[in-house]
């Protein structure tokens, strides 16, 4: 029987999920430089969470479950380095997870790669391009091999091209010549093409100016609620989090330290003195701090249940 999504079901299951990635030992001379540098018991540096990592590899997801229902924004927040790309590209199926599940409107992502990669489109930030070419052709590109007849690939190319916020005179320009915020945006509406109904936006809006990132959030928000789309994205604009997402997963180090909608992650957190913000969440839960961000004296976390 051939399989098919379900969309009573919730757009994605995430069941214990782990990646991990073997990481090439260093020279021989790096360790014995190291090994000779190295003071007291003259041990090895280790690799992090992934514990001896020049020999074993890196966990870059550890043990993720997620669910995210029909129609939800969800946000992945997360220090860099701490597993979004790796998770995004699991539930995209660019790869495969070492271990876990991962359900697509009901669909396994291994078992059913086909089916899935029908209904999903990821827009990551380094996203590629025939640079040679304009934002127009590129679109044109993607939607005639989409299956779009001309005209209709023509339309929907200048219409979506319009709505991010692109001017006329750029549709024709030769992609290599434009700034990487509008790249970025031509990748998001390359990704709008197809009509997704899971979207996976990997960092959208990095790199872009206020008004193209108001821009962009207003277009996933449009998507969401007249095209009945669910997206699922990451970013490090915690003010985007917090107006654009229902709910919000913190990642660090591979693993999920909170989930819960914008208003209940700052629950989360004690007040010290102030009104706590999703930077506060973010540094008390990662013990990070945000480039710029104000100084914060965080205080022990108080789950709520
Ligand atoms: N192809 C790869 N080979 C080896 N290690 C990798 C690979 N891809 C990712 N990693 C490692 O996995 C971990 C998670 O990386 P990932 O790119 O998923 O983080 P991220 O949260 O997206 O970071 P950023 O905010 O900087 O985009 C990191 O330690 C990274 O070095
Ligand atoms: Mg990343």
């Amino acid at each position: 029987m051939k399989a098919a999504i379900d969309r009573n079901q919730d757009a994605l299951n995430v069941r214990n999920v782990t990646k991990r990635f073997k990481v090439s030992k260093p020279p021989f001379w790096t360790r014995w430089r190291a090994q000779k540098g190295a003071t007291g018991n003259g041990s090895t540096a280790s690799g992090g969470r992934g514990g001896d990592a020049g020999m074993q590899g890196v966990v870059a997801i550890g043990g993720v479950s997620l669910d995210v229902h029909r129609g939800e924004i969800y946000g992945i927040l997360g220090p860099n380095g701490s597993g979004k790309s790796t998770l995004v590209r699991m539930l995209s199926t660019l790869l495969i997870p070492d271990e876990g599940q991962v359900l697509v409107f009901g669909l396994d992502v291994v078992r059913h790669e086909m089916e899935v990669k029908r209904v999903i489109n990821r827009v990551s930030v380094d996203a590629a391009f025939f640079k040679k070419l304009s934002p127009l052709e590129n679109l044109l590109y993607g939607a005639r091999l989409y299956g779009m007849t001309g005209g209709e690939a023509r339309r929907k190319s200048i219409d979506i091209l319009g709505r991010l916020g692109l001017e006329a005179r750029s549709y024709t320009q030769p992609m290599d010549e434009m700034s990487r915020g509008m790249q970025q945006k031509v990748a998001i509406a390359r990704a709008f093409l197809t009509q997704p109904i899971l979207l996976l936006l990997d960092e959208p809006t990095t790199g872009l100016d206020p008004r193209s990132k108001y821009e962009v959030q207003e277009f996933v928000n449009e998507l969401r609620d007249c095209h009945d789309a669910t997206i699922l994205i990451t970013t490090h604009d915690m003010g985007e989090a917090d107006r654009l997402c229902d709910r919000i997963a913190i990642l660090d180090e591979g693993r999920i330290v909170a989930e819960d909608t914008p208003a209940g992650l700052k629950r989360l957190i004690r007040r010290n003195g102030h009104e706590p913000t999703l930077e506060d969440v973010f540094m008390q839960l990662t013990g990070k701090k945000l480039s710029g961000a104000e100084e914060f004296d965080p205080e022990p976390v108080e789950v709520a249940n």
